[in-house]
């Protein structure tokens, strides 16, 4: 019999005690033993839950008792989970986590303790709510030097735009909505300025380098300045917009690194990953591009990635599994170097002032719409932010184009 303990009976904890418990037969099954929770760590008292007997308020009941041998970390943020993770690993006790804030910062001294201690560190739903991408990357695509990673990373950004696109939902409602079915961070603005995204990019290029890639290194603009106007002009230009995280392995062996909204065609493949759903493409040097599509955030998706980790624990019990991650730096590419073409929305009477400063841009009309839309040609972000921001009479947004 395995005894777990879940810390954090949020949104995540709730799904994981509920997939342990109700999808037990299966669970167990594929264990070759029982596995049960055991414990619920959460400041709150739950009364009239199913579980509420399992309910402790004292992390060290957890760590002290031997028969617990996993722990499910689905607490989220630092100021507890490091420490608590720490400890946990430091007694032989394997951690399964969806905390991508503590994956990013700490995973591969995490991993380290966990393999001077004899047990794991597992964080499949740290990334992509329930899509095995941390399986892919680790298990299926050894062989492989991963070249690039890019996709739509967050749920919630992913719902407001698909609803701002479909339904013309105004940005402050389409994310009350997301918030209620479960999807946003307690603090949703992780969500919207990019940084949920920049953390799973962080994570996606560290695991592609073996190297630890420094979330708050990467270059991250979120969605806040997205408009129903900037999708009319998308729309008219046969694209939509989508909140890109990529890691692209430079020649020189640095990561081009970058969380950003960008305008894509509408038949590219993320443009149809809508909703709260993620799309991933891995790009791997002899495998070329592979895809994963699912539920990138909610309860029982992200739980249902958590509990795949602890099968893999009680499965491989007092040994580690293993995590190419290592603690030295990676080197970041410099964003403002890179080359593409930009999409820029003008007031109708900067036409001219855009003509002059973008030679050679193409220019688009939305029939009743007064202002306009331009596509530069191809140019460094250094040149483009240079003229662009000597233009701020007269321009209302800009876009990066794929
Ligand atoms: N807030 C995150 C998202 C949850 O919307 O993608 C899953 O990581």
């Amino acid at each position: 019999m395995v005894n777990v303990a879940v810390l954090g009976y949020g949104t995540v904890g709730s799904g994981v005690v509920e997939v342990i418990e109700r999808n037990n037969v299966e669970v167990s099954g594929k264990c070759g033993e029982e596995v049960h929770v055991k414990y619920i760590l959460d400041l709150r008292e739950f009364p009239g839950d199913p579980y509420e007997d399992k309910v402790v308020h004292d992390f060290q009941v957890i760590l002290e008792d031997r028969e617990v041998s996993v722990v499910c970390e689905v607490m989220g943020g630092i100021k507890f989970a490091y420490p608590y993770t720490k400890q946990l690993l430091e007694a032989g006790k394997s951690v399964c986590t969806s905390n991508k804030e503590l994956v990013a910062k700490h995973g591969a001294e995490l991993l380290d303790i966990a393999e001077k201690n004899h047990c794991s560190y597992l964080f499949e739903a740290s990334v992509g709510g329930g899509i095995p991408i941390i399986r892919t990357i680790n298990h299926a695509m050894t062989p492989e030097r991963i070249e690039a990673v890019a996709g739509i990373l967050n749920g919630t950004t992913n719902y407001i735009l698909t609803k701002m696109e479909q339904e013309g939902t105004d940005y402050a409602q389409a994310l009350k909505q997301a918030q209620d079915l479960g999807y946003a961070e307690r603090n949703p603005q992780a969500d919207v300025e990019g940084h949920d995204a920049c953390r799973k990019t962080a994570i996606l290029a560290s695991l592609m380098t073996g190297r630890n890639v420094d979330s708050e290194k990467i270059f991250t603009e979120g969605i806040t300045e997205i408009t129903t106007a900037d999708f009319a002009f998308a729309k008219g230009a046969n694209m939509t917009i989508k909140l890109l995280g990529t890691a692209r392995l430079q020649e020189d062996g640095s990561v081009l690194a970058m969380v950003a909204p960008h305008m894509i065609a509408e038949n590219h493949s993320l443009a149809m990953v809508n909703g709260v759903f993620n799309g991933i493409f891995v790009t791997g040097n002899m495998l070329g591009d592979i895809m994963l599509y699912g539920h990138g955030a909610g309860k029982l998706p992200t739980a249902s990635a958590v509990t795949a980790d602890v099968v893999d624990c009680v499965r491989n019990q007092g040994k580690t599994l293993p995590c190419h991650w290592e603690q030295a730096e990676c080197r970041l590419a410099d964003v403002l170097l890179t080359s593409k073409r930009f999409f820029v929305r003008v007031k109708a009477q900067g036409c001219g002032a855009i003509e002059e400063a973008f030679p050679g841009s193409e220019r688009l009309e939305v029939p009743g719409m007064e202002e306009k839309g331009y596509f530069t040609p191809v140019m460094t972000e250094k040149e483009f932010e240079e003229k662009y921001s000597a233009l701020s009479e007269f321009v209302l947004g800009r876009i990066r184009v794929m």
